[in-house]
């Protein structure tokens, strides 16, 4: 199935049971300055699953552009990354779980086509604060499936949100795809990472607010937010290993082949992975109505990180040639149907992109150089100080996350705390003021 195929019919399966179709919203939330990017398609909906009242409505569905870099350590497998398409449909106190499950159910089985034997599901099992969610394991039952294919996790498995520190959140029942393999252990279930069991589909039974105190009150109206990642999907409909096999990635792949002259197999798959990751995020990040461009501070910054790493990835693949324009060219050709403000943008986001291989590329060389220095000094403790991270912040551009990563390559650490420290010193001493950067409060 092509992707253009499987967005239109999930929005047409919603569209037919009531629910308004929204655009997707910029990837630079408006309404929620505890985090950089719209992370979730319910993301920009929080004033309506508190209780607004939505000028569409209380049944809608959108795709949502989202922006992730919490598992940015996990891009290179199969299912992570940074940047994804979210489809998602939403009931603001509306209907609730049985529906919910139902649609769901019937989307997965009859309209893409997936054998209901190779559903599995997850239910929260409850703690101290929040009864174990007996309706919803019944409802499974009740539409068919059998006891081995729903599993009980607990607070960190089968709880949503909020998204910032405070806000809507709830109990979730998560759909899995299973592959059928033999299960790798006795424990082996959903949440295993063995590759038996792909995520799909997140309902979640939004009926809480969390409070600034830690504490969870009911919200007015009991909502649901769905979220089903489009990469995914699209993968297990099509029956390929890996996100990355679709027609989402694979192009991209291939281009990075083309341009550096290095096949992409299992000894790579990693590097090529992540450059196309990466490339798509900074593309969608900079083709942004927002136009957010790389910097020193908060959506800036992750921009610029996202970028410098992928320079040094493409560097580890041997080549030291400026390919991220053409790559990104290629990026908002295959994107531009769908998303035509990439088009719109594309002067901008290639300028932008070359502007910063330009200010990065020969400091990364030099930095490289006097890391390994570093490294070299602080052998016996393996532990880089916050002086010396620093500096490779400060005269070379690494983002400090960038400093951990190399580190972590040769089994040594980096003091971030002493690191934080200096770079507050030196933004006090320039005058530069707060950039948000190490506010704790802060999510991305
Ligand atoms: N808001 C549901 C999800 O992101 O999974």
């Amino acid at each position: 199935m092509k992707v253009i195929e499987l967005r239109r019919k999930y929005v047409e399966f919603f569209e037919e049971r009531g629910h308004k179709v929204m655009a997707s919203a910029s990837l630079v939330p408006d309404n929620d300055v505890t985090v950089l990017f719209t992370t979730a398609g319910m993301h920009p909906l929080i004033p309506y699953l508190l209780g607004e009242r939505h000028p569409f409505g209380k049944r809608l569905v959108n795709i949502q552009k989202c922006v992730r870099t919490g598992d940015i350590d996990e891009v290179g497998d199969g299912s992570h990354h940074t940047y994804f398409e979210m489809l998602g449909n939403w009931s603001l106190g509306d209907y609730f779980k049985k529906e919910s499950i139902t649609m769901s159910l019937e989307f997965l089985t009859e309209v893409l086509n997936i054998p209901m034997k190779n559903l599995s599901v997850t239910v929260f099992e409850g703690d101290a604060e929040v009864a174990r969610d007996t309706e919803t394991y019944h409802l499974w039952k009740q539409v068919g499936l059998t006891d081995s294919q729903i599993y009980y996790y607990g607070r960190k498995e089968n709880w949503w949100g909020p998204v910032g520190l405070t806000g809507p959140c709830g109990p979730d029942t998560e759909i899995f795809y299973d592959n059928g393999n033999k299960k790798c252990c006795v424990t082996c279930g959903p949440s295993c990472s063995c590759g038996k069991y792909v995520e799909i589909w997140n309902n979640v039974f939004m009926e809480y607010n969390k409070n600034q105190d830690g504490s969870y009150s009911p919200l007015k109206q009991k909502n649901v937010d769905t979220g089903m990642g489009l990469e995914r999907i699209l993968r297990v409909v099509n029956g390929k290993e890996n996100d990355y096999e679709t027609e989402l990635f694979y192009p991209i792949i291939e281009k990075v082949e083309e341009l550096t002259g290095v096949k992409y197999g299992k000894e790579n798959e990693r590097i090529f992975r992540i450059v196309s990751d990466h490339m798509r995020a900074a593309v969608f990040i900079l083709g942004d109505e927002k136009e957010v461009v790389p910097t020193n501070s908060e959506q800036g910054y992750i921009l610029r990180r996202i970028i410098r790493r992928t320079i040094r990835y493409i560097k580890l693949l041997g080549n030291n040639e400026n390919i991220l324009v053409e790559i990104a060219d290629k990026i908002i050709d295959m994107y531009d149907n769908a998303y035509p403000e990439l088009g719109d943008h594309r002067t901008f986001i290639l300028e932008k992109l070359d502007k910063e291989y330009q200010s990065f590329s020969k400091s990364l060389v030099e930095g490289l150089k006097k890391a390994e220095k570093y490294f070299k000094g602080v052998s016996e403790t393996k532990i880089l100080n916050g002086e010396l991270a620093f500096r490779l912040f400060d005269t070379f551009g690494f983002p400090i996350e960038f400093t951990e990563e190399l580190a972590q390559e040769k089994g040594y650490s980096v003091d971030v705390i002493g690191f934080e420290l200096k770079f507050k010193e030196h933004q006090e001493k320039s005058r530069i003021g707060a950039s948000g950067r190490f506010n704790k409060n802060v999510a991305n």
